[in-house]
């Protein structure tokens, strides 16, 4: 495979690139690094990264020569980044994902593996939340997100092109860091570290299906490897925790005692969300391998390190 992963620079992208290179594929990574970090990729060569805005539609394009594969991860993440900013958010997940797209398309890519989200679905209606659960987004954000999803899948049925979008839940591990988008892990777990105040919104009942980067990257190699896979996974881990559970776990394991407020809910935090992950399952072979406490006690250590250095 010759991949192009855009978005390759950040916390998901960059694991993707190491779940490619470990396979002895070969890729390039296009990101603006509006988020992401070079450093984040220095396992590989500093030349795969191409520091390019993927709605710069002229410099983008000539990167697309000899693709056949693209991960499409770039994108301005977040619900809180959304409703503060939602021309930005639209700009690049919008106007960015049609972009990527077109150019994908011209240049004969025969594979798009784009990364959805769990946002797309809006308030729970029944659990767990299988593919086929009304989607409804709360925020600009999982508006965006479900239009960038819709938009691939749309070309995948055009033209000669596989296209899988992978909806995740609650992504944490490695390269998440604690000035991340608002995701609850990084940030609890960096308080926690530092002595700071933990601050939970609403009674921490409500409910989270977080799954550990290393299944993401092998699920998207995966969606870009099984024959004629197409269409929208879920891609979480099928199981739930509340956001209290969450906190005692992090205590366990860094030994801490945690300083916590509690808070009230903020607007569009859904209460409840857990994966039906049946269809990745019985259709690309997936399988979850990395517990939650095994991984949070390795996202701490890379934390630890993190705030050391
Ligand atoms: N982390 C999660 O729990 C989660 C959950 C659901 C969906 N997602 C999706 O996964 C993907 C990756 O998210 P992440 O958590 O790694 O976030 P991230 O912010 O670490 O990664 C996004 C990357 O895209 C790059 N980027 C942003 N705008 C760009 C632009 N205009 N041109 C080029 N590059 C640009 C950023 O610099 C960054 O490296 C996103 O599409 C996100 O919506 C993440």
């Amino acid at each position: 495979m010759k991949a192009l992963v855009t978005g390759g620079a950040g916390f998901i992208g960059s694991n993707v690139c190491k779940k490619l290179l470990e396979n002895g594929d070969d890729f390039i990574v296009v990101d603006s690094l509006v988020t992401g970090y070079a450093e984040n990729l220095q396992f590989c060569d500093s030349d795969r990264l191409h520091r390019v805005d993927i709605r710069d539609r002229e410099r983008l394009a000539q990167l697309f020569q000899g693709i056949d594969t693209v991960f499409h991860l770039a994108a301005s993440v977040g619900n809180k980044r959304s409703i503060d900013a939602p021309h930005f958010d639209a700009e690049i997940n919008v106007l960015g994902t049609v972009t990527v797209m077109e150019l994908a398309r011209q240049a004969g890519v025969k594979r798009v593996v784009v990364s959805s989200s769990a946002g797309t679905f809006g308030e729970l209606k029944t659990l767990p939340i299988s593919e086929n659960h009304a989607v409804e987004p709360d925020t600009p954000y999982g508006a965006s997100k479900l239009f960038k999803e819709k938009f691939c899948l749309s070309y995948g049925n055009l033209y000669d092109m596989d296209v899988v979008a992978l909806r995740y839940f609650n992504v944490y591990g490695p390269n998440q860091r604690f000035d991340a988008y608002g995701n609850v892990i990084p940030i609890f777990a960096y308080k926690l570290l530092r002595g700071e105040k933990l601050k939970i919104y609403g009674d921490g009942n409500q409910t989270r299906d977080f799954i550990h980067v290393d299944d993401v990257s092998r699920a998207n190699y995966l969606a870009a490897s099984v024959d004629g896979a197409n269409g929208a996974f879920n891609l979480g881990s099928g199981t739930r925790i509340t956001i209290n559970e969450l906190v005692d776990i992090l205590q366990k394991i860094s030994g801490l005692k945690a300083d916590i407020e509690y808070v009230s809910r903020r607007p569009g935090d859904v209460m409840h969300s857990m994966a039906d992950i049946s269809k990745i399952r019985d259709m690309l072979g997936f399988r979850v391998s990395v517990d939650i406490t095994d991984g949070l006690i390795e996202y701490i250590e890379w934390l630890k390190f993190e705030i050391d250095r």
